[in-house]
C-alpha cells in the first residue's frame, strides 16, 4: 500500500495547483494525484493516508465534483486510513471561509477513519468558518485569492506534521 494519495476537487485550477505543489513537498508522484471529477472512490483502497482538497463555492458548499466522490467514501469502511484535508478559499467570504474542509471533515467522521493534520488558525482573518473546531482548522485552510504569499510557509508547516 503506499503512504500518500491526493484527491481533490478545482473548479478554476486553484486547489489543482495547491495539489501538484504538496505533491511535490511530500515527493508524491503524480499518478497519486486524482481529480476526484475523473476517480472512482475505490481507488482510496492503495493508499494509506488520504490527503483531500476541496474549494469551497456557494455559501460554504463543497465544490462541485466532490458530491459524487464523497458520497462513495461515505459508504466505506476506512478505519484503517488517515485523513488530511486541505481547502482553497476566499477569507472575504467572511461567514463561510474554507467551509468545504468541516465539511469533509464531518461526513467522513462515520467512516472511523483518523483525521489528522489540523492547523492553527494565527495569522487568518474572517468571522466565522466551519473548518474550525475547538479553535484549530480540522486541515489546512489557504487563500489564495487575498494571501498567495502566505501559502508557502503554510503548506510547509502543514506537512511537515503529516508525517
Ligand atoms: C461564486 C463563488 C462563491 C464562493 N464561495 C466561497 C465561500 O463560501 N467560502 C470561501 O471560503 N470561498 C468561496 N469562494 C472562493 C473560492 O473557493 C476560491 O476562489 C478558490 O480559490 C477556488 O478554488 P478552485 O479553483 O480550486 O475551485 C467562492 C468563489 C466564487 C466565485
Amino acid at each position: 500500500m503506499k503512504q500518500f494519495g491526493i484527491f481533490y476537487g478545482s473548479t478554476t485550477g486553484t486547489t489543482e495547483e495547491i495539489a501538484k505543489q504538496l505533491a511535490k513537498i511530500l515527493g508524491i508522484q503524480n499518478t497519486d494525484v486524482h481529480n476526484v471529477a475523473e476517480t472512482t472512490p475505490s481507488v482510496v483502497a492503495d493508499y494509506r493516508t488520504l490527503i483531500l482538497g476541496s474549494s469551497t463555492w456557494g455559501s460554504g458548499d463543497l465544490q462541485d465534483n466532490w458530491y459524487d466522490f464523497i458520497a462513495g467514501l461515505e459508504a466505506m469502511d476506512l478505519k484503517d486510513k488517515r485523513i488530511a484535508i486541505f481547502g482553497c478559499g476566499d477569507e472575504t467570504m467572511s461567514d463561510t471561509f474554507c467551509d468545504a474542509v468541516g465539511k469533509i471533515y464531518d461526513r467522513l467522521q462515520p467512516t472511523e477513519a483518523e483525521f489528522i493534520g489540523s492547523f492553527n488558525t494565527d495569522g487568518y482573518h474572517y468571522d466565522h468558518s466551519d473548518a474550525i473546531r475547538d479553535g484549530k482548522a480540522v486541515g489546512l485552510i489557504l487563500d489564495e485569492v487575498n494571501h498567495p504569499e502566505l501559502t508557502a510557509t503554510r503548506l510547509r508547516q502543514w506537512t511537515s506534521e503529516l508525517n
